[in-house]
């Protein structure tokens, strides 16, 4: 079972900085998860949250601010990085499940951004890109045939996730710790697809994924 240092080793280092990144491959992260939303300037930053209001710093909603802005907001004592700058110090050392928070209907181009980058730097075999944002995934699949997806499910019946995950030559589908059950694993696995499932945090739920036999789990620890 593949464990995936879930917005870097965010149970140690604040979440989604180049310190909590750093931390997960020091411990020997195989695999990592990030968030990506885009700067008013088209910049790709790695956040969670669509504003700033967790920070306590500052209002504002990313979108509308420039990076130059963002690069001076305090996230627990370290600032926002940028996505390069996190694929500078994973360089291919650990798979990327970069979730993109939500596509061009609200930030305009940032799949084609997110391509372009991930082809600069030769990135596309390491990474999956992943979404709640299910229209983003299609725009994705539609620019790079060789792209890789992962298909979080969120609020989606299963049978149009399975459906939609089919379409877009989905890896994986990715469950809540609530739905995975045994029948949904099965069911995903014997359409083919790899079951990764967040976020686990506790032995005993750790021990329920490794005997459904999830393929990963994006954790804190
Ligand atoms: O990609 C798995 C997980 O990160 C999805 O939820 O809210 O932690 O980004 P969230
Ligand atoms: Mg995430």
């Amino acid at each position: 079972m593949l464990l995936i240092a879930h917005r870097g080793a965010s149970g140690y280092a604040p979440e989604n900085t180049l310190a909590a990144f750093r931390l997960a491959l020091e411990m020997g992260a195989k695999a990592v998860e990030l968030d990506v939303h885009q700067a008013r300037d088209g910049e790709l930053v790695v956040i969670h949250d669509e504003d700033l209001r967790r920070t306590g710093r500052r209002k504002g909603r990313i979108r509308d601010l420039s990076w130059a802005e963002l690069s001076s907001v305090d996230v627990g004592g370290d600032r926002i990085p940028l996505l390069e700058e996190v694929m500078d110090l994973i360089q291919g050392r650990a798979e990327l499940h970069l979730e993109l928070k939500r596509g061009s209907r609200y930030y305009q181009g940032i799949e084609a951004r997110i391509l372009a980058l991930l082809m600069r730097r030769e990135a596309l075999d390491t990474t999956l890109i992943s979404s709640f944002d299910h229209q983003a995934l299609f725009v994705v699949r539609e620019l790079e045939p060789k792209a890789r997806l992962a298909y979080l499910r969120g609020f989606t019946r299963l049978g149009v996730a399975l459906k939609e995950a089919a379409e877009l030559g989905a890896e994986s589908i990715n469950l809540s710790l609530r739905q995975a059950k045994p029948a949904v694993i099965r069911e995903c696995r014997k359409r083919g697809f790899k079951t990764l499932v967040y976020t686990v945090n506790k032995p005993r739920d750790f021990e329920r994924m490794a005997r459904l036999g999830v393929d990963g789990v994006f954790t804190n620890l």
